[in-house]
């Protein structure tokens, strides 16, 4: 984005959207889509994230509306959308969510112990990445960019986790409706999309198949240690998927 045009976009915010104290932020782990900004709700002063679409592709409006079903609307475990639009300035803007990334909690070893040491732990968080596959499957929805780099934990007031919210829904596809973007065939980028070690083929995207791979992320013997989750997991195998034959 220019400057001059970034100049025109932060007075638009203020004065289409009522949103101020606007500034570009660089979070550590983003493709190469999307600019960033914080901001301000003037009215409840509420602080926001903004995402800023620099390929005019329709994925703003993409994330939102999905966003918006009452199912997501209603979950805690997805970003709360607060406005959009997909034309002058195409972006969407979320309540600020107050984080860490997953991955970082699955990589980095004195967090890992801290919040992910003991069964208790794991059991909680292994049953809300099941709520939100089911919230999926319900809406119809495959996400097709599960992976530890777009779900946000955020803690509660001990420190521990609280919560997993699974973002990013740009390029999300529903059965029956959110057809497949028009930009993201022509740009190649479907190849890449969703990392190839949580898909189960290049042009087929699951759901299940990536949480099933981010349980044995969170716990490895996770069949064996949590049986149930896990078969309530692999119960959900191959029920929604999305597969494009080129
Ligand atoms: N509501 C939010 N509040 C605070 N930070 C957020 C919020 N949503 C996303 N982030 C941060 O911004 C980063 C990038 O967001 P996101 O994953 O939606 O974009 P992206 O990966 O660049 O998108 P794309 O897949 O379309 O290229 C996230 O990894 C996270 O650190
Ligand atoms: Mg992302």
């Amino acid at each position: 984005m220019m400057l001059q045009n970034k100049e025109r976009f932060l007075e638009y915010l203020q004065q289409n959207y009522q949103i101020n104290n606007i500034e570009q932020i660089y979070p550590p782990t983003v493709g190469k889509s999307n600019i960033f900004f914080k901001g301000n709700v003037i009215e409840t002063d509420n602080k926001i994230f903004i995402k800023y679409d620099m390929n005019y592709c329709g994925s703003s409006t993409r994330e939102a509306q999905i966003l918006q079903l009452p199912k997501f609307k209603n979950s805690p475990y997805f970003s709360n959308v607060i406005c959009y639009e997909d034309n002058d300035f195409p972006f969407v803007a979320f309540e600020f969510i107050e984080g860490i990334m997953l991955n970082d909690v699955l990589s980095n070893l004195d967090l890992r112990y801290e919040l992910l040491h003991n069964k208790k732990q794991k059991k909680r968080i292994l049953l809300q990445l099941i709520d939100i596959m089911k919230i999926l499957d319900e809406e119809k929805i495959v996400h097709r960019d599960i992976h530890p780099k777009n779900i946000i934990v955020t803690r509660n007031r001990n420190d521990k986790i609280d919560k997993l919210i699974l973002i990013d829904f740009s390029f999300s596809v529903g059965v029956n409706r959110f057809p497949e973007l028009p930009y993201l065939i022509a740009s190649k980028r479907l190849k890449f999309l969703g990392t190839k070690y949580y898909k189960p083929e290049t042009y087929k995207w699951d759901n299940q198949y990536s949480i099933a791979k981010i349980a044995t992320e969170i716990e490895p013997n996770c069949d064996k240690e949590f049986p149930d989750i896990w078969n309530e997991i692999y119960s959900f195998k191959e029920k929604l998927i999305y597969k494009l034959t080129l």
